[in-house]
């Protein structure tokens, strides 16, 4: 008979087994051990175990979801007025029996006591506090439609589609960077700035990168150091026993607004390709909302391209 609760302090590593029976598909990473989830979810500052259901049969998990809350605007604390599902499973043998829909009504009820009032399955593009860089590559940003039946689930619950987050990657063992004019006047006059700026990320980046290997880039003028584009990458370590090659994630890059559309953020990116190249890694990652055409174009003229989408559901409660 199939109970439900929240979780218990011996409960990881019956969590991690479930993880690996699951079939999670390409997004999620594998073949890790049971203290890279204490790292990823259950250390976190903000992880409450009332807010992490299961369902379970004698010693065995059969399945999870995990509630939680969205930073607020300016990434200081958690907005309760949001809630989302950061993880959803169920194992196979045991799904198509309601166990996925249960846990989900749960985890509402949870989110709606501590004051949400609208819920995002799958919390979307930097909403996730939990499981960035062990599911969805760099972050997990949703889920991944290419690998569970998430459309119908979401729809049978009363969910709608919000977002979709493009995964994209570039292989940067084959192919060539894009040249043009620009792009050498740029190398010219522009040098590239490296730092490990941890510090000035806000408490909602250290909470989900600080333990990942991280590097910031900016990219200033040579006559004024002028900075014209910043840039960031943080190490996929968790992924390697699964994709067998080293992989890096780049996010945050921003180009000033007075500086926008003149290449800089292209130079950037090839600038960070090139470096990582010199470093023997094989793979770069950036995750783009589809809502967001001039950072896809850019990623796609540097020689990304989607591989898999990343989608989230949302309900007003
Ligand atoms: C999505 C998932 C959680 C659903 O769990 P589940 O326990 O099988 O779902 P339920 O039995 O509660 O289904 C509820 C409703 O969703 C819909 N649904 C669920 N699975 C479906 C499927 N394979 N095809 C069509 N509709 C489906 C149905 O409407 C179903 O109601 P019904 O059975 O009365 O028709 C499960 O398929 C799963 O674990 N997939 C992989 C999860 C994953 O990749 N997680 C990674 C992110 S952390």
């Amino acid at each position: 008979m199939v109970q439900y609760r929240t979780f218990h302090n011996r409960d990881p590593k019956r969590f991690l087994k479930l993880w690996h029976n699951s079939g999670l598909g390409p997004s999620a990473a594998e073949g890790f051990p049971c203290d890279i989830l204490e790292y990823f979810v259950f250390s976190l500052p903000f992880f409450d175990p009332k807010g992490f259901f299961l369902a379970t049969e004698g010693e065995e998990v059969l399945g999870i979801c995990h509630a939680s809350f969205p930073p607020v605007e300016d990434e200081s604390r958690l907005d309760n007025t949001q809630g989302c599902i950061s993880a959803l499973m169920v194992h196979p043998d045991f799904r198509r029996q309601g166990i996925g829909r249960e846990l989900v009504q749960r985890a509402e009820a949870y989110l709606a006591a501590a004051g949400a009032t609208s819920i995002q399955l799958g919390a979307g593009l930097d909403r996730n506090g939990f499981y960035n860089g062990i599911y969805g590559g760099l972050q997990s940003s949703g889920f991944n439609v290419s690998s569970g039946p998430w459309h119908e689930f979401a729809e049978s619950l009363g969910y709608a589609p919000a977002t979709r987050t493009q995964i994209l990657h570039r292989d940067l063992s084959s192919g060539r960077d894009p040249v043009s004019s620009r792009l050498i006047r740029h190398r010219r006059r522009l040098n590239l700035v490296i730092t490990d700026r941890a510090s000035e990320m806000s408490w909602w980046w250290h909470a989900r990168f600080g333990q990942l290997d991280s590097l910031q880039f900016e990219l200033r003028q040579r006559h004024d150091e002028d900075l014209v584009a910043s840039g960031q990458i943080v190490g996929l370590d968790v992924f390697v026993p699964k994709w067998g090659i080293r992989a890096v994630g780049i996010q945050q890059v921003i180009v000033p607004e007075e500086s926008r559309r003149h290449g800089y953020g292209l130079s950037l990116v090839l600038e960070i390709c090139r470096r990582l190249r010199e470093q023997s890694i094989q793979l770069i990652e950036a995750q783009v909302d589809e809502a967001n055409p001039a950072a896809l174009e850019l990623f796609q003229t540097a020689g990304f391209e989607c591989v898999e989408l990343l989608s989230t559901w949302q309900r007003s409660l």
